[in-house]
Protein backbone atom coordinates (compact mmCIF):
# COMPACT_ATOMS: atom_id res chain seq x y z
CA UNK A 1 0.00 0.00 0.00
CA UNK A 2 1.31 3.58 -0.68
CA UNK A 3 0.57 6.52 1.22
CA UNK A 4 0.96 9.83 0.77
CA UNK A 5 1.88 11.61 4.42
CA UNK A 6 1.07 15.38 5.07
CA UNK A 7 2.39 16.94 8.20
CA UNK A 8 1.14 20.39 8.66
CA UNK A 9 0.15 21.13 12.51
CA UNK A 10 2.82 23.83 13.16
CA UNK A 11 5.85 25.53 11.53
CA UNK A 12 7.34 22.77 9.21
CA UNK A 13 5.22 21.45 6.03
CA UNK A 14 6.11 17.90 5.91
CA UNK A 15 5.51 15.46 2.90
CA UNK A 16 6.23 11.83 2.64
CA UNK A 17 5.31 8.27 0.58
CA UNK A 18 5.60 5.14 2.71
CA UNK A 19 5.12 2.19 1.13
CA UNK A 20 3.90 -0.88 3.44
CA UNK A 21 6.41 -3.06 1.63
CA UNK A 22 9.22 -1.29 0.42
CA UNK A 23 9.46 1.43 3.05
CA UNK A 24 10.20 5.32 3.06
CA UNK A 25 10.24 6.37 -0.83
CA UNK A 26 10.37 10.09 -0.10
CA UNK A 27 10.85 12.75 2.36
CA UNK A 28 10.16 16.50 1.57
CA UNK A 29 10.73 18.92 4.66
CA UNK A 30 10.26 22.73 4.25
CA UNK A 31 10.24 24.56 7.81
CA UNK A 32 9.26 28.28 8.21
CA UNK A 33 11.64 28.90 11.45
CA UNK A 34 12.71 32.14 8.92
CA UNK A 35 9.13 33.82 8.41
CA UNK A 36 8.64 33.02 12.04
CA UNK A 37 12.01 34.04 13.45
CA UNK A 38 11.53 37.53 13.68
CA UNK A 39 8.21 37.64 15.89
CA UNK A 40 10.07 35.15 18.06
CA UNK A 41 7.91 32.56 17.99
CA UNK A 42 4.95 30.82 15.81
CA UNK A 43 2.66 33.00 14.30
CA UNK A 44 -0.41 30.65 13.57
CA UNK A 45 -1.83 33.16 10.57
CA UNK A 46 1.32 33.04 8.86
CA UNK A 47 2.08 29.26 9.03
CA UNK A 48 -1.16 28.62 7.74
CA UNK A 49 -0.91 31.14 4.65
CA UNK A 50 2.53 29.55 3.91
CA UNK A 51 1.79 26.09 4.52
CA UNK A 52 -0.82 26.77 1.38
CA UNK A 53 1.41 27.82 -0.69
CA UNK A 54 4.16 24.72 0.41
CA UNK A 55 2.48 21.67 0.39
CA UNK A 56 1.40 20.59 -3.12
CA UNK A 57 4.27 21.77 -4.82
CA UNK A 58 5.84 19.38 -2.14
CA UNK A 59 3.33 16.97 -3.00
CA UNK A 60 4.73 17.05 -6.91
CA UNK A 61 8.29 16.76 -5.31
CA UNK A 62 7.69 13.80 -3.89
CA UNK A 63 6.05 12.35 -6.86
CA UNK A 64 8.27 13.13 -8.93
CA UNK A 65 11.32 11.94 -7.49
CA UNK A 66 10.14 8.56 -7.17
CA UNK A 67 8.94 8.41 -11.11
CA UNK A 68 5.03 7.89 -9.33
CA UNK A 69 1.65 10.31 -9.94
CA UNK A 70 -0.96 10.73 -8.08
CA UNK A 71 -2.58 7.75 -9.73
CA UNK A 72 -0.33 4.90 -7.83
CA UNK A 73 -1.54 6.70 -3.89
CA UNK A 74 -3.57 3.95 -2.33
CA UNK A 75 -4.40 6.18 0.50
CA UNK A 76 -3.57 9.88 1.73
CA UNK A 77 -2.94 10.71 5.72
CA UNK A 78 -2.66 14.34 7.03
CA UNK A 79 -2.27 15.12 10.76
CA UNK A 80 -5.68 16.41 12.33
CA UNK A 81 -4.73 17.48 15.72
CA UNK A 82 -3.19 18.58 18.15
CA UNK A 83 -1.99 21.45 16.54
CA UNK A 84 -2.58 25.00 15.52
CA UNK A 85 -6.26 24.95 14.13
CA UNK A 86 -5.26 27.03 11.01
CA UNK A 87 -1.60 24.89 9.87
CA UNK A 88 -4.00 21.81 10.56
CA UNK A 89 -7.15 22.81 8.42
CA UNK A 90 -4.61 23.61 5.69
CA UNK A 91 -3.14 19.90 5.61
CA UNK A 92 -6.49 18.17 6.44
CA UNK A 93 -8.19 19.89 3.46
CA UNK A 94 -5.71 18.96 0.96
CA UNK A 95 -5.48 15.40 1.93
CA UNK A 96 -8.82 15.16 2.28
CA UNK A 97 -9.92 16.58 -0.85
CA UNK A 98 -6.99 14.41 -2.79
CA UNK A 99 -8.10 11.36 -1.39
CA UNK A 100 -12.08 12.12 -2.48
CA UNK A 101 -10.79 12.82 -6.14
CA UNK A 102 -8.85 9.87 -6.07
CA UNK A 103 -11.31 7.51 -5.21
CA UNK A 104 -8.82 6.50 -2.29
CA UNK A 105 -9.50 6.50 1.40
CA UNK A 106 -7.92 9.43 3.90
CA UNK A 107 -6.60 8.95 7.18
CA UNK A 108 -6.59 11.58 9.81
CA UNK A 109 -3.11 10.66 11.67
CA UNK A 110 -2.91 12.00 15.31
CA UNK A 111 0.43 13.85 15.81
CA UNK A 112 1.86 12.41 18.77
CA UNK A 113 1.01 8.55 17.23
CA UNK A 114 3.08 10.05 14.45
CA UNK A 115 6.09 10.77 16.71
CA UNK A 116 5.99 7.59 18.98
CA UNK A 117 6.05 5.58 15.58
CA UNK A 118 9.13 7.67 14.48
CA UNK A 119 11.80 5.38 15.13
CA UNK A 120 10.03 2.66 13.40
CA UNK A 121 11.26 4.36 10.12
CA UNK A 122 14.62 3.20 10.79
CA UNK A 123 16.05 -0.08 12.10
CA UNK A 124 15.80 -1.65 14.48
CA UNK A 125 11.97 -0.94 14.76
CA UNK A 126 11.00 -1.33 18.88
CA UNK A 127 8.66 -4.09 19.45
CA UNK A 128 5.15 -3.57 21.72
CA UNK A 129 4.92 -3.10 24.23
CA UNK A 130 7.10 -0.37 25.23
CA UNK A 131 7.39 3.03 27.63
CA UNK A 132 7.36 6.06 25.53
CA UNK A 133 8.84 9.69 26.52
CA UNK A 134 7.46 12.16 24.00
CA UNK A 135 9.35 15.51 24.52
CA UNK A 136 8.63 17.75 22.06
CA UNK A 137 7.32 21.64 22.09
CA UNK A 138 4.09 21.06 23.10
CA UNK A 139 4.28 17.73 24.41
CA UNK A 140 5.93 16.22 27.61
CA UNK A 141 4.65 12.54 27.94
CA UNK A 142 5.33 9.32 29.72
CA UNK A 143 2.89 6.82 27.40
CA UNK A 144 2.56 3.34 27.88
CA UNK A 145 2.14 1.71 24.50
CA UNK A 146 0.71 -1.81 24.78
CA UNK A 147 0.03 -2.34 21.34
CA UNK A 148 -0.35 -0.29 17.88
CA UNK A 149 -3.56 2.32 19.01
CA UNK A 150 -3.40 1.58 22.51
CA UNK A 151 -1.52 3.97 24.24
CA UNK A 152 -1.66 5.46 28.71
CA UNK A 153 -0.69 8.37 29.88
CA UNK A 154 0.82 8.15 32.71
CA UNK A 155 2.67 10.99 33.33
CA UNK A 156 2.98 14.74 31.54
CA UNK A 157 3.83 17.86 32.23
CA UNK A 158 1.32 20.36 34.26
CA UNK A 159 2.93 23.18 32.89
CA UNK A 160 5.96 23.79 30.04
CA UNK A 161 6.63 21.03 27.72
CA UNK A 162 10.17 20.37 27.60
CA UNK A 163 11.03 21.90 24.33
CA UNK A 164 8.69 25.18 25.44
CA UNK A 165 11.30 25.27 28.25
CA UNK A 166 14.53 24.80 26.35
CA UNK A 167 12.97 28.02 23.46
CA UNK A 168 11.97 30.53 26.69
CA UNK A 169 15.14 29.74 27.96
CA UNK A 170 16.86 30.22 24.72
CA UNK A 171 15.03 33.73 24.25
CA UNK A 172 15.85 34.72 27.78
CA UNK A 173 19.65 34.18 26.86
CA UNK A 174 19.24 35.86 23.54
CA UNK A 175 19.67 33.14 21.56
CA UNK A 176 17.43 33.04 17.84
CA UNK A 177 14.31 31.47 17.98
CA UNK A 178 13.98 28.55 17.97
CA UNK A 179 16.03 27.64 20.39
CA UNK A 180 16.42 24.64 21.67
CA UNK A 181 19.41 22.91 19.18
CA UNK A 182 21.04 26.55 19.64
CA UNK A 183 20.60 26.27 23.64
CA UNK A 184 21.45 22.50 23.39
CA UNK A 185 25.22 23.73 21.35
CA UNK A 186 25.48 26.59 23.62
CA UNK A 187 25.69 24.32 26.63
CA UNK A 188 28.06 22.25 25.26
CA UNK A 189 30.63 25.19 25.92
CA UNK A 190 29.41 25.59 29.37
CA UNK A 191 31.54 24.52 32.57
CA UNK A 192 30.31 21.63 34.68
CA UNK A 193 28.79 22.70 38.32
CA UNK A 194 28.93 26.60 38.14
CA UNK A 195 25.22 26.61 39.12
CA UNK A 196 22.89 24.22 39.83
CA UNK A 197 18.90 24.52 39.03
CA UNK A 198 16.52 22.61 40.49
CA UNK A 199 15.00 18.84 39.58
CA UNK A 200 11.23 19.97 40.28
CA UNK A 201 8.54 17.42 41.24
CA UNK A 202 11.22 15.02 41.83
CA UNK A 203 11.15 15.20 45.73
CA UNK A 204 7.63 13.71 45.79
CA UNK A 205 6.19 10.79 44.32
CA UNK A 206 4.72 10.50 41.10
CA UNK A 207 5.26 10.93 37.06
CA UNK A 208 3.84 14.39 36.33
CA UNK A 209 6.63 17.17 35.11
CA UNK A 210 6.70 20.90 36.07
CA UNK A 211 9.14 23.04 34.21
CA UNK A 212 7.62 26.63 34.69
CA UNK A 213 9.57 26.56 37.97
CA UNK A 214 13.14 25.92 36.56
CA UNK A 215 12.67 28.54 34.21
CA UNK A 216 11.87 30.91 36.83
CA UNK A 217 15.35 30.07 38.77
CA UNK A 218 17.25 30.59 35.50
CA UNK A 219 15.69 33.29 35.05
CA UNK A 220 16.62 34.82 38.35
CA UNK A 221 19.78 33.59 38.44
CA UNK A 222 20.04 35.09 35.24
CA UNK A 223 19.36 38.26 36.39
CA UNK A 224 21.16 37.90 39.59
CA UNK A 225 24.89 37.27 37.96
CA UNK A 226 23.77 40.97 35.93
CA UNK A 227 23.58 38.60 32.83
CA UNK A 228 26.97 38.61 31.83
CA UNK A 229 27.86 37.33 28.34
CA UNK A 230 30.35 35.05 30.10
CA UNK A 231 28.18 33.18 32.46
CA UNK A 232 26.08 32.00 29.48
CA UNK A 233 27.36 28.74 28.60
CA UNK A 234 27.55 27.89 31.75
CA UNK A 235 23.98 28.43 32.53
CA UNK A 236 22.87 26.88 29.50
CA UNK A 237 24.65 23.73 30.63
CA UNK A 238 23.23 23.62 33.87
CA UNK A 239 19.76 24.65 32.99
CA UNK A 240 20.44 21.55 30.38
CA UNK A 241 21.58 19.47 33.16
CA UNK A 242 18.81 19.93 35.52
CA UNK A 243 15.89 19.46 32.94
CA UNK A 244 17.38 16.00 31.58
CA UNK A 245 18.38 15.37 35.01
CA UNK A 246 14.25 15.63 35.72
CA UNK A 247 13.26 13.57 32.79
CA UNK A 248 15.74 10.75 33.48
CA UNK A 249 14.54 10.33 36.90
CA UNK A 250 11.08 9.94 36.16
CA UNK A 251 11.68 7.47 33.11
CA UNK A 252 13.63 5.77 35.95
CA UNK A 253 10.55 5.44 38.14
CA UNK A 254 8.20 4.78 34.72
CA UNK A 255 10.44 1.87 34.12
CA UNK A 256 10.14 0.41 38.14
CA UNK A 257 6.55 0.96 37.87
CA UNK A 258 5.43 -0.43 34.70
CA UNK A 259 8.26 -3.23 34.78
CA UNK A 260 8.35 -2.63 30.56
CA UNK A 261 11.96 -3.75 29.07
CA UNK A 262 12.11 -0.88 25.94
CA UNK A 263 11.90 2.99 26.31
CA UNK A 264 11.09 4.84 23.11
CA UNK A 265 12.64 8.32 22.76
CA UNK A 266 10.17 10.79 20.60
CA UNK A 267 9.65 14.11 19.44
CA UNK A 268 12.08 17.04 18.56
CA UNK A 269 13.81 17.03 22.08
CA UNK A 270 14.98 13.51 21.96
CA UNK A 271 17.54 14.53 19.47
CA UNK A 272 19.27 15.84 22.66
CA UNK A 273 22.87 14.83 22.57
CA UNK A 274 22.55 14.92 26.70
CA UNK A 275 19.36 13.27 26.97
CA UNK A 276 20.15 10.98 24.62
CA UNK A 277 23.54 9.87 26.46
CA UNK A 278 21.45 9.92 30.03
CA UNK A 279 19.25 7.51 28.49
CA UNK A 280 21.99 5.28 27.58
CA UNK A 281 23.07 5.24 31.07
CA UNK A 282 19.85 4.31 32.35
CA UNK A 283 18.97 2.08 29.58
CA UNK A 284 22.65 0.20 30.35
CA UNK A 285 21.48 0.12 34.49
CA UNK A 286 18.22 -1.20 34.09
CA UNK A 287 18.82 -3.64 30.94
CA UNK A 288 16.32 -2.46 29.23
CA UNK A 289 16.56 -1.70 25.15
CA UNK A 290 16.73 2.09 24.48
CA UNK A 291 15.64 3.23 21.03
CA UNK A 292 15.03 6.69 19.38
CA UNK A 293 14.77 7.67 15.87
CA UNK A 294 17.58 9.20 13.32
CA UNK A 295 17.48 13.28 14.03
CA UNK A 296 15.47 14.11 11.12
CA UNK A 297 12.94 12.36 12.19
CA UNK A 298 12.47 13.33 16.11
CA UNK A 299 11.69 16.89 15.05
CA UNK A 300 8.37 17.62 13.13
CA UNK A 301 7.99 15.57 9.52
CA UNK A 302 5.80 14.04 7.00
CA UNK A 303 7.58 10.30 7.15
CA UNK A 304 5.81 9.97 10.39
CA UNK A 305 2.38 10.83 9.32
CA UNK A 306 2.84 8.64 6.38
CA UNK A 307 4.19 5.76 8.70
CA UNK A 308 0.99 6.08 11.32
CA UNK A 309 -1.44 6.39 8.45
CA UNK A 310 -0.45 3.33 6.49
CA UNK A 311 -0.54 1.47 9.29
CA UNK A 312 -4.03 2.22 10.21
CA UNK A 313 -5.03 2.05 6.57
CA UNK A 314 -4.02 -1.52 6.38
CA UNK A 315 -6.15 -1.60 9.40
CA UNK A 316 -9.11 -0.79 7.39
CA UNK A 317 -9.28 2.71 9.38
CA UNK A 318 -10.74 6.01 7.04
CA UNK A 319 -11.41 9.45 7.57
CA UNK A 320 -15.05 10.71 7.12
CA UNK A 321 -15.82 12.67 4.32
CA UNK A 322 -16.02 15.80 6.46
CA UNK A 323 -12.45 18.05 6.70
CA UNK A 324 -12.39 17.85 10.77
CA UNK A 325 -9.19 18.87 12.92
CA UNK A 326 -8.67 18.27 16.54
CA UNK A 327 -6.04 20.79 17.64
CA UNK A 328 -6.88 19.29 21.17
CA UNK A 329 -6.86 15.61 21.38
CA UNK A 330 -4.77 13.46 23.92
CA UNK A 331 -3.52 10.48 22.46
CA UNK A 332 -5.07 8.41 25.10
CA UNK A 333 -8.13 8.74 23.37
CA UNK A 334 -6.94 6.97 20.25
CA UNK A 335 -8.47 3.18 19.96
CA UNK A 336 -7.78 0.30 17.03
CA UNK A 337 -10.58 1.77 15.34
CA UNK A 338 -11.39 5.01 16.50
CA UNK A 339 -10.65 8.11 12.92
CA UNK A 340 -12.20 11.60 12.74
O1 LIG B 1 8.52 17.61 17.79
P1 LIG B 1 8.82 19.00 17.38
O2 LIG B 1 9.52 19.24 16.07
O3 LIG B 1 7.54 19.88 17.33
C1 LIG B 1 6.46 19.73 18.19
O4 LIG B 1 5.64 18.80 17.96
O5 LIG B 1 6.43 20.52 19.15
O6 LIG B 1 9.68 19.61 18.59
C2 LIG B 1 10.19 20.91 18.54
C3 LIG B 1 10.85 21.20 19.86
C4 LIG B 1 11.27 22.67 20.00
O7 LIG B 1 10.87 23.12 21.27
C5 LIG B 1 12.78 22.58 19.86
O8 LIG B 1 13.46 23.64 20.50
C6 LIG B 1 13.08 21.25 20.51
O9 LIG B 1 12.05 20.41 20.03
N1 LIG B 1 14.40 20.72 20.11
C7 LIG B 1 15.42 20.56 20.99
C8 LIG B 1 16.52 20.06 20.23
N2 LIG B 1 16.11 19.93 18.92
C9 LIG B 1 14.80 20.35 18.89
N3 LIG B 1 15.52 20.77 22.30
C10 LIG B 1 16.69 20.49 22.92
N4 LIG B 1 17.78 20.03 22.26
C11 LIG B 1 17.74 19.80 20.93
N5 LIG B 1 18.82 19.32 20.30
ZN1 LIG C 1 5.84 17.42 16.76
Amino acid sequence: MLVLGIESSCDETGIALFDSDKGLLANELYSQIDIHREFGGVVPELASRDHIVKTVPLIKQCLKQTNLDLGNLDGVAYTAGPGLAGALMVGAAIGRSLAFSLGVPALAVHHMEGHLLAPMLAPPAPAFPFLALLVSGGHTQLVIAEKFGHYQIIGESVDDAAGEAFDKIAALLGLAYPGGPALAALATEGEADSFHFPRPMTDRPGLDFSFSGLKTAVANTWRDCGQRPEQKANIARAFEEAAVDTIRIKCQRALKQTQLKRLVLAGGVSANQRLRHAMQQLSKQRQIELFYPPAEFCTDNGAMIALAGCNRLMLGEWAEMQIQVKPRWPISELNETESI
